[in-house]
Protein backbone atom coordinates (compact mmCIF):
# COMPACT_ATOMS: atom_id res chain seq x y z
CA UNK A 1 0.00 0.00 0.00
CA UNK A 2 1.44 3.14 -0.63
CA UNK A 3 0.41 6.81 0.61
CA UNK A 4 -1.15 9.36 -1.70
CA UNK A 5 2.04 11.47 -1.27
CA UNK A 6 3.92 8.51 -2.79
CA UNK A 7 2.32 7.87 -5.52
CA UNK A 8 2.16 10.83 -6.30
CA UNK A 9 5.79 11.40 -6.52
CA UNK A 10 6.59 7.92 -7.89
CA UNK A 11 4.26 9.11 -10.61
CA UNK A 12 5.86 11.98 -11.28
CA UNK A 13 9.12 10.05 -11.52
CA UNK A 14 7.95 7.80 -14.22
CA UNK A 15 7.47 11.30 -16.26
CA UNK A 16 10.66 12.08 -15.54
CA UNK A 17 12.32 9.02 -16.63
CA UNK A 18 9.82 8.75 -19.46
CA UNK A 19 11.04 12.50 -20.91
CA UNK A 20 14.53 10.86 -19.78
CA UNK A 21 14.16 8.00 -22.83
CA UNK A 22 12.95 10.38 -25.31
CA UNK A 23 15.38 12.75 -24.66
CA UNK A 24 17.77 10.20 -25.36
CA UNK A 25 16.48 8.96 -28.33
CA UNK A 26 15.66 12.39 -29.86
CA UNK A 27 19.74 13.06 -29.66
CA UNK A 28 20.57 9.48 -30.60
CA UNK A 29 18.42 10.18 -33.55
CA UNK A 30 19.97 13.28 -34.07
CA UNK A 31 23.81 12.15 -33.70
CA UNK A 32 23.06 9.29 -35.97
CA UNK A 33 21.76 11.67 -39.13
CA UNK A 34 25.11 13.71 -38.50
CA UNK A 35 26.93 10.62 -38.73
CA UNK A 36 28.09 10.58 -35.19
CA UNK A 37 27.52 6.44 -35.24
CA UNK A 38 29.82 6.51 -31.57
CA UNK A 39 27.45 8.73 -29.65
CA UNK A 40 24.22 7.66 -31.76
CA UNK A 41 25.09 4.26 -30.25
CA UNK A 42 26.04 5.39 -26.80
CA UNK A 43 21.99 7.82 -26.75
CA UNK A 44 20.14 4.72 -28.27
CA UNK A 45 21.65 2.70 -24.93
CA UNK A 46 20.61 5.34 -22.82
CA UNK A 47 17.01 5.59 -23.76
CA UNK A 48 16.76 1.72 -23.09
CA UNK A 49 17.65 2.00 -19.83
CA UNK A 50 15.63 5.39 -19.12
CA UNK A 51 12.49 3.34 -19.89
CA UNK A 52 14.17 0.39 -17.89
CA UNK A 53 14.12 2.78 -14.97
CA UNK A 54 10.51 3.61 -15.53
CA UNK A 55 9.37 -0.05 -16.14
CA UNK A 56 10.86 -0.79 -12.75
CA UNK A 57 8.98 2.11 -11.23
CA UNK A 58 5.57 1.17 -12.80
CA UNK A 59 6.13 -2.27 -11.75
CA UNK A 60 6.84 -1.63 -8.17
CA UNK A 61 3.63 0.77 -7.91
CA UNK A 62 1.82 -2.35 -9.23
CA UNK A 63 3.17 -5.04 -6.20
CA UNK A 64 2.30 -2.41 -3.97
CA UNK A 65 -1.01 -1.99 -5.29
CA UNK A 66 -0.81 1.75 -6.60
CA UNK A 67 -2.27 2.98 -9.22
CA UNK A 68 0.96 4.17 -11.94
CA UNK A 69 -0.39 6.83 -14.11
CA UNK A 70 1.35 6.18 -17.86
CA UNK A 71 2.53 10.16 -18.45
CA UNK A 72 2.32 12.28 -21.12
CA UNK A 73 5.41 13.72 -21.71
CA UNK A 74 6.53 17.38 -23.46
CA UNK A 75 7.68 16.87 -26.74
CA UNK A 76 12.32 16.68 -26.49
CA UNK A 77 13.86 18.88 -28.84
CA UNK A 78 15.45 17.53 -32.00
CA UNK A 79 17.87 19.41 -32.79
CA UNK A 80 21.08 20.27 -30.76
CA UNK A 81 23.46 22.83 -31.59
CA UNK A 82 26.65 20.70 -30.94
CA UNK A 83 27.90 17.14 -29.06
CA UNK A 84 29.27 19.39 -25.93
CA UNK A 85 25.86 20.91 -25.47
CA UNK A 86 24.07 17.72 -25.72
CA UNK A 87 26.27 16.61 -23.07
CA UNK A 88 25.96 19.74 -20.84
CA UNK A 89 22.28 19.56 -21.03
CA UNK A 90 22.21 15.54 -20.24
CA UNK A 91 24.23 15.96 -17.43
CA UNK A 92 21.81 18.86 -16.06
CA UNK A 93 18.91 16.76 -16.50
CA UNK A 94 20.73 13.96 -14.53
CA UNK A 95 21.53 15.75 -11.45
CA UNK A 96 17.66 17.20 -12.34
CA UNK A 97 16.57 13.25 -11.70
CA UNK A 98 18.71 12.94 -8.81
CA UNK A 99 17.50 15.84 -6.98
CA UNK A 100 13.91 14.41 -7.66
CA UNK A 101 15.08 10.60 -6.29
CA UNK A 102 16.76 12.44 -3.09
CA UNK A 103 13.51 13.67 -2.61
CA UNK A 104 11.37 10.35 -2.75
CA UNK A 105 13.88 9.16 -0.40
CA UNK A 106 13.34 11.60 1.64
CA UNK A 107 9.37 11.57 1.55
CA UNK A 108 9.78 8.13 2.31
CA UNK A 109 11.29 8.48 5.25
CA UNK A 110 8.78 10.85 6.51
CA UNK A 111 6.11 8.73 5.55
CA UNK A 112 7.78 5.81 7.73
CA UNK A 113 7.69 3.98 3.97
CA UNK A 114 10.43 1.10 4.36
CA UNK A 115 9.45 -0.71 1.27
CA UNK A 116 9.80 2.96 -0.57
CA UNK A 117 12.88 3.94 1.14
CA UNK A 118 14.83 0.25 0.02
CA UNK A 119 13.11 0.41 -3.58
CA UNK A 120 14.50 3.91 -4.52
CA UNK A 121 18.33 2.65 -2.64
CA UNK A 122 19.11 1.21 -6.38
CA UNK A 123 17.98 4.71 -8.02
CA UNK A 124 20.66 6.35 -5.33
CA UNK A 125 23.31 4.04 -6.99
CA UNK A 126 22.37 4.22 -10.56
CA UNK A 127 22.64 8.43 -10.17
CA UNK A 128 25.67 8.40 -8.89
CA UNK A 129 27.39 6.35 -11.75
CA UNK A 130 24.97 8.29 -14.61
CA UNK A 131 26.33 11.63 -12.99
CA UNK A 132 29.57 9.99 -12.89
CA UNK A 133 29.51 9.05 -16.50
CA UNK A 134 28.25 11.89 -18.12
CA UNK A 135 31.05 13.99 -15.44
CA UNK A 136 33.63 12.20 -17.26
CA UNK A 137 32.29 12.24 -20.82
CA UNK A 138 31.86 16.24 -20.34
CA UNK A 139 35.43 16.47 -18.99
CA UNK A 140 36.99 14.35 -22.47
CA UNK A 141 34.98 16.50 -24.50
CA UNK A 142 36.71 19.92 -23.11
CA UNK A 143 40.14 18.19 -24.04
CA UNK A 144 39.52 17.29 -27.31
CA UNK A 145 38.21 21.29 -27.67
CA UNK A 146 35.63 22.42 -30.20
CA UNK A 147 38.00 22.61 -33.40
CA UNK A 148 37.29 21.50 -37.08
CA UNK A 149 38.52 18.17 -36.40
CA UNK A 150 36.84 17.20 -32.77
CA UNK A 151 33.75 15.80 -34.31
CA UNK A 152 35.77 13.09 -35.50
CA UNK A 153 37.86 12.45 -32.53
CA UNK A 154 34.49 13.27 -30.14
CA UNK A 155 32.81 9.76 -31.76
CA UNK A 156 35.82 8.35 -31.92
CA UNK A 157 36.01 8.74 -27.85
CA UNK A 158 32.20 7.56 -27.51
CA UNK A 159 33.34 4.41 -29.58
CA UNK A 160 35.53 3.75 -26.70
CA UNK A 161 33.29 4.53 -24.13
CA UNK A 162 30.67 2.60 -25.02
CA UNK A 163 33.27 -0.49 -25.76
CA UNK A 164 34.10 -0.03 -22.17
CA UNK A 165 30.28 0.21 -21.30
CA UNK A 166 29.73 -3.38 -22.73
CA UNK A 167 32.42 -4.84 -21.48
CA UNK A 168 31.18 -4.07 -18.35
CA UNK A 169 27.51 -5.44 -18.96
CA UNK A 170 28.99 -8.47 -19.99
CA UNK A 171 31.68 -8.53 -16.59
CA UNK A 172 28.01 -8.10 -14.88
CA UNK A 173 26.37 -10.98 -16.70
CA UNK A 174 29.11 -13.51 -16.24
FE1 LIG B 1 16.80 7.34 -14.95
FE2 LIG B 1 19.16 8.80 -15.89
O1 LIG B 1 17.69 8.86 -14.85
Amino acid sequence: MLSSKIETALNKQLELEAYASFLYLSMASWSEHEGLEGTAKFFYRQSVEENDHMMRILHYMLDMDGAPIVPQIEKPPHTFSSVQKIFEDVYHHEQKVTKAINGIVELAIQENDHATHNFMQWYVQEQREEETLMRTILDKLKLIGEGAQSLYFIDKEMEEINQQIEKEEGAGEG
